[in-house]
């Protein structure tokens, strides 16, 4: 359902200095999945999503959604397309506007989309049942409420006209560890409810891996890794992925899926302003070679739907 081709974004800094923020991405995401996007923060992963949806332009590459290529259409052809493809970013606090209610904010966004004011009431009730909160909030203000309840409200606010993609951007980071599990199953049994796919922001290994099918694994800018959630434990080849999970927090549950040989990430996190010639995980690898910085690897598929950026593999 979304196809996304060699897309790059670089922002330019004073002095005539840039930063390649996405540096050819491309993957494609399959109605009901959930695709997850991983790696250390300035990575990308943001803009990356902005990009899809287009509220960043982007300096080169596709975007295709359902077959059609949205980076050539004009703003007016794109805007009635938006209802389709919708976002829910990291801070709730912020997603609201502190002067309107509640009721009020997710009523405007069904006029947008042409509701009438009665299936919009309607549409917005059903939708709070869904999200577990009671129609009294409709009256609040957003600062009376929690990162919580924002946070469910922002997801109703997106789901509202039905879109078949949604891109969580690291829905839970700004919320209790305790909230954090509830948002996760609401997230999930919305998603399979809707039949509706998602792309899943995480700076969290540990999250990605248990929530999302699939996962990319990004690191300046670039995707190293492309593989199931299910092999991350036995058949990660990068061993950025693999230094990712040895630092991730471990559960409980995936306990006996440790794998002894990674070792924890070390080194501080890259500076984007250096450009770096070939591998950009190269000097901080635990494995690197002198040729792996000669050039920047293909991604290269290991084997099928296992898509691995490394001269070792
Ligand atoms: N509007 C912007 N102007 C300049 N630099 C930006 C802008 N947005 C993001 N960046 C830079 O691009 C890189 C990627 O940022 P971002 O996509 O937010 O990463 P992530 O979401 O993975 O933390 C970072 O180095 C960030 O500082
Ligand atoms: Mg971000």
């Amino acid at each position: 359902m979304l196809e996304v081709r060699d897309l790059k974004k670089y922002f330019a800094l004073s002095g005539g200095r840039r930063i390649r923020a996405v540096d050819g991405v491309s993957l494609r995401v399959q109605e009901n999945e959930i695709l997850g996007i991983v790696g250390e923060s300035g990575c990308g992963k943001s803009t990356l999503g902005r990009l899809i949806l287009r509220l960043i332009e982007p300096d080169a590459g596709q975007v295709y959604f359902g077959g059609e290529e949205i980076t050539c259409l004009s703003r007016s052809v794109l805007r009635p397309k938006r209802r389709t493809m919708q976002m829910v970013f990291q801070n709730p606090f912020s997603s609201f506007n502190p002067k309107i209610r509640i009721g009020a904010a997710l009523m405007e966004v069904c006029r947008y989309y042409g509701m009438s004011i009665p299936e919009g009431r309607e549409r917005i009730e059903r939708l709070l049942r869904d999200i577990g909160l009671s129609s009294d909030l409709l009256n609040r203000w957003p600062g009376e409420l929690s990162g919580g309840q924002l946070q469910r409200l922002a997801i109703a606010r997106a789901i509202i006209a039905e879109p078949s993609l949604l891109i969580a951007d690291e829905p839970l980071s700004a919320l209790d560890v305790s909230v954090q599990a509830q948002l996760l199953n609401l997230l999930d049994d919305l998603r399979a409810s809707r039949s509706m796919a998602m792309i899943f922001i995480s700076h969290d290994m540990t999250v990605v891996e248990y929530f999302c099918g699939r996962v990319a694994v990004m690191y300046l800018g670039v995707i190293m890794e492309l593989i199931t959630a299910a092999e991350l434990s036995r058949n990660a080849l990068h061993p950025y992925t693999r230094s990712l999970r040895a630092s991730a927090p471990r559960l409980d549950v995936f306990k006996d899926s440790v794998e002894e040989s990674a070792t924890p990430i070390h080194g501080e996190t890259p500076n984007p302003h250096v450009l770096i010639k070939g591998c950009p995980f190269a000097p901080r690898c635990p494995q690197a070679q002198p040729f792996c910085t000669d050039a920047l690897p293909e991604l290269r598929e290991a084997s099928p739907g296992h898509w691995v950026r490394c001269s070792l593999f």
